[in-house]
């Protein structure tokens, strides 16, 4: 049967995605907390169910937390690292996509460095698809667990003020938590070098800030983005030393924040270039570890619920 609430084939973005189901994302993810913290980690929610991560893009974490999501399901999980460099990008994606659906999996978990190389897949197979990070569009898991960790920590999202740091250009992240928070009823601020900040981002309803002692003043959440270097095509920053000092988070910079302001990185993390090591390992105000394990309650829980679509769909050959 499918989710009542959440009733989607795919979770491409969080673009469009309600409240009442981002919550309801939230609630289910919240039951496998205490799971993961215990001794058996697994259910058998998704037994005999097939999952194949396809990663076109490298990745540490997000591939290893759906890789374990599944497996706690009780599912089979592949993982495919496919190298994109000397193929047409297109040609590769499409095929792949169709061998793969032939093959029965019931969730492809899905990264590509092309925006909107997920959703291209998408419409191709005939099993669930869950976007791992598709270019500089969207990532929405990772805003999942950043809004999971947040909702933990400080009891709602609602009203709360979130300072989004650094390289926003460039980061789906930021992207995917822009959607959510504002559909949440946070306050958005992004603090940014001119240059790395996208045009026309204020129309999406985020106030906009050149200037990290202003944008950080009273926030109750830090989060801060890695700079990407891999995807900047030119010269973005000045160098590595100028990036930190007026851009990368320290003490000083971080006591403009609200006393009890949360520290977040969705990693891998520039030690020194976004972020001082002694504010990104300090465990009292530093939720970057949780997020990490948060990570795999919300795959496990979007996993779960694309996999029930799903099976009604390959029920009816695809008719619904
Ligand atoms: C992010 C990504 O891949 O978009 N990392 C992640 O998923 N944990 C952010 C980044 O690479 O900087």
């Amino acid at each position: 049967m499918r989710d009542p609430v959440f009733p989607h084939r795919h979770l491409l973005g969080i673009e469009g995605l309600t409240p009442i189901e981002i919550n309801h994302l939230l609630d289910c993810s919240e039951r496998y907390i205490a799971l993961n913290r215990g001794e058996h980690k697994t259910t058998e929610a998704l037994k005999g169910r097939t999952v194949i991560n396809l990663f076109f893009e490298n990745s540490t974490r997000t591939r290893t937390s759906f890789e374990l999501a599944g497996l706690r399901l009780g599912a089979h999980v592949i993982n495919m690292q496919v190298e994109t460099s000397s193929v047409t990008k297109g040609e590769t994606l499409i095929d792949t996509a169709v061998t793969l659906n032939a093959m029965h999996p019931d969730v492809l978990a899905v990264r590509h460095s092309d925006s909107g190389a997920v959703k291209l897949l998408a419409d191709k197979v005939n099993c669930g698809v869950v976007n791992g990070g598709d270019g500089s569009h969207e990532h929405p898991t990772q805003a999942l667990l950043d809004a999971l960790t947040i909702r933990r920590r400080k009891g709602k999202l609602n009203g709360l003020v979130v300072a989004i740091c650094g390289d926003v250009l460039h980061s789906r992240v930021a992207r995917s938590n822009f959607y959510l928070l504002l559909t949440m009823g946070a306050r958005v601020r992004i603090i940014a070098p001119r240059t790395l900040i996208p045009s026309g981002i204020d129309r999406l309803g985020v106030e906009v800030f050149t200037d990290m002692s202003k944008g950080l003043k009273d926030a109750d959440i830090v989060m801060m983005l890695r700079v990407q270097h891999e995807r900047m095509k030119g010269s973005f920053i000045p160098s590595v030393r100028e990036y930190f000092r007026f851009f990368g988070l320290d003490r000083a910079k971080l006591s403009q924040a609200k006393p009890d302001a949360l520290i977040m990185h969705p990693g891998p993390m520039n030690r020194g270039t976004e972020i001082d090591s002694d504010v990104a390992d300090d465990f009292e105000r530093s939720a970057i570890r949780e997020q990490v394990e948060l990570g795999v309650a919300v795959r496990m829980a979007v996993l779960e619920i694309l996999s029930q679509n799903n099976a009604l769909h390959a029920q009816t050959g695809g008719a619904t």
